[in-house]
């Protein structure tokens, strides 16, 4: 297939879906229709063999992670395992000594993580992910920067999927809960528009009722046909909503299948699982 065929070429892909609740039917009908589309040749997110770290030891040691259009992704793993260094690696945060990254067919590995944020990529890192002490508003303002046009229409839709938003929009991010402020992380990066976000333990340090109504979020920001990638703690209940999981040990991929194979594999429960 030709890039003249493909439908993100003059657009972000993403103008006629919403991040809404209201927003599933037309997405539906979109399917059908034939405008989204597995990527030609391969997966929407295709990230490689990728091998590298920080300075001369690698962490990533020929790790591949994909992600199909409008599907969830969950990597898994134990701590220092290298999920957010893959999640880095990703983003262009990292110098990769080998492997690539790929978005919707094209090659990004040597694009910075601006340029990436353009092509469609939006990431909330683990730590850091907003701006204290400006309100939640100026936050979702701050994740449109690289917009030129009018993005009230998007925030609009952030705060349809995230209502407490609207209600705290004037207050300092730093002030909410941590689930709220995971919101507003999450809001930030879907006022681009991306087409695949990436998010980096997203429910850290929230209760087992939020962190299912954040799950249930990021179900329906797939369902509009955004691909999504997700380190998770709470692996299990991370790879019940995945299409894929990928558990990661050293820096290297250990098992990768579909979230309820993993689920049902005994070798991945009492290693990974807990039983
Ligand atoms: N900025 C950095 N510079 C050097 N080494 C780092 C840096 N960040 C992480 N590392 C090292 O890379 C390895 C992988 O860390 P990483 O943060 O990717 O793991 P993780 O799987 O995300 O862990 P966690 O579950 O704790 O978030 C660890 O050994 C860590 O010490
Ligand atoms: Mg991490």
């Amino acid at each position: 297939m030709s890039r003249s065929s493909n439908p993100y070429q003059d657009d972000r892909g993403n103008k006629d879906r919403s991040i809404t609740r209201e927003g599933k039917g037309e997405v539906d009908s979109t399917r059908k229709s034939g405008s989204t589309r597995p990527a030609p040749g391969g997966p929407f997110l295709a990230a490689e063999n990728m091998t590298g770290g920080y300075g001369a030891a690698d962490i990533l040691h020929d790790c591949t992670l994909t992600v199909e259009q409008g599907q969830i992704a969950v990597i898994v793993g134990p701590n220092g395992a290298g999920k957010s260094t893959a999640m880095k690696a990703v983003f262009g945060m990292l110098n990769l000594r080998g492997g690539h990254v790929k978005l919707d067919g094209e090659d990004i590995s040597e694009l910075t993580p601006q340029d990436r944020v353009a092509r469609g990529m939006g990431f909330v890192p683990q730590t850091h992910n907003v701006f204290p002490s400006m309100s939640v508003e100026e936050n979702l303002e701050m994740g449109a920067f690289i917009r030129t046009d009018d993005f009230k229409g998007t925030m609009e839709q952030v705060y349809d999927l995230f209502p407490i938003l609207k209600e705290k929009r004037r207050q300092p991010a730093g002030e909410l809960s941590g689930g709220q402020r995971q919101q507003v992380a999450v809001g930030r990066a879907l006022m681009t528009r991306p087409k695949l976000l990436m998010l980096d333990e997203p429910t850290a340090g929230v209760s087992p009722i939020v962190m299912d109504e954040l799950f249930d979020r990021i179900i329906e920001v797939a369902r509009t046909g955004i691909s999504i990638l997700m380190v998770e703690q709470n692996a299990r209940q991370a790879l019940e909503i995945a299409d894929r999981g990928y558990v990661l040990v050293q820096g290297a991929n250990r098992y990768t299948d579909t979230g309820e194979a993993l689920l049902a594999d005994p070798e991945v429960r009492r290693t990974f699982l807990g039983g």
